[in-house]
């Protein structure tokens, strides 16, 4: 197990692969501040967190609204001490055509999934700049860089989440400051479970292994969906000092889906 770290924030963190970061980086010795939209389910995700002895505060919030991310940031810090990990999951999904594409659902993606981790870059890194320390992994999506159909909504904004972390990673990187990108491909947590309900995937993990020709998308080599520990154990590792000297990196969790780009 990668080493410990310091006080970590992770936002979605009542989410599958949230939840995971959370329980990964708590096992390494973190204490963690849980972030997340719904509050009750922040407060289960923590007490959850505890019941396993872990050191951990629910910090409840909406990451498309600036100021309570910044009152979360106050709220983790005055809890556990200066942050040292600062991981964003927090994600929504949209899917449509370009062509039917809802504003709504547009905007929706973009505000959650760019500006909401703009949102949490600007604040915390603010504080790591300070310091001379920190470091930032987001998890984006395999979607950001492969074109998939229906998905332009929800790739574009984890393009723009990809490229607001590296932004960051290089105008802090002489601050001591390290930002990465993981981006994991179908992972079993309720946003792909919502996909399958909704039929804009296939239901059953033998079928999403084997892809689809007529989405053009491909199967996953690795012959396995990923469960939310697999991108968790990437994560905790481009958190830990292990990683001292990885920064402006983007990491593909995916199986092999995306053939490596
Ligand atoms: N599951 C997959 O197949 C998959 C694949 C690639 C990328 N991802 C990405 O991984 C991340 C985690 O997804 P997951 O699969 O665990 O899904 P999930 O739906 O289980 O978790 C997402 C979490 O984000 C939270 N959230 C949503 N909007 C928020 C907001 N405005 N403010 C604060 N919190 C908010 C939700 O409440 C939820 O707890 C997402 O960014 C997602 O896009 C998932």
């Amino acid at each position: 197990m990668s080493a410990a770290t310091g006080p970590a924030l992770v936002t979605g963190a009542a989410g599958g692969i949230g939840a995971a970061v959370c329980r990964r980086l708590a096992d390494a010795g973190a204490p963690v501040a849980l972030l997340d939209r719904d509050a009750d389910a922040t407060e289960a995700a923590a007490d959850a967190l505890r019941a396993r002895g872990a050191t951990a505060v629910a910090v409840p919030g909406d990451v498309t609204d600036a100021g309570a991310v910044e009152k979360a940031v106050a709220a983790a810090e005055d809890a556990l001490g200066p942050l040292d990990t600062l991981v964003n999951v927090a994600g929504v999904l949209h899917v449509a055509a370009v062509t039917e594409i809802d504003d709504a659902d547009w905007r929706h993606c973009l505000d959650v999934n760019a500006t909401g981790v703009m949102h949490a870059c600007r604040a915390v890194g603010a504080r790591f700049a300070g310091r001379g320390r920190g470091s930032v992994v987001t998890v984006a999506s395999n979607a950001a860089g492969v074109p998939r159909t229906g998905m332009a909504a929800y790739a574009a904004s984890k393009a723009a989440a990809v490229a607001v972390t590296r932004c960051l990673g290089l105008e802090l990187a002489g601050q001591g400051v390290r930002a990465n990108v993981v981006c994991p491909g179908s992972t079993d947590t309720g946003m792909l479970s919502a996909m399958g309900a909704m039929g804009d995937l296939p239901a059953d993990h033998a079928a999403l292994v084997r892809g689809s020709a007529e989405t053009f998308k491909l199967g996953i080599p690795l012959g396995r969906v990923a469960a939310p520990e697999d991108v968790a154990e990437v994560v905790a590792f481009l958190a830990s000092d292990a990683a001292r000297h990885v920064t402006l990196q983007t990491v593909y969790v995916d199986g092999g889906a995306s053939l490596g780009p």
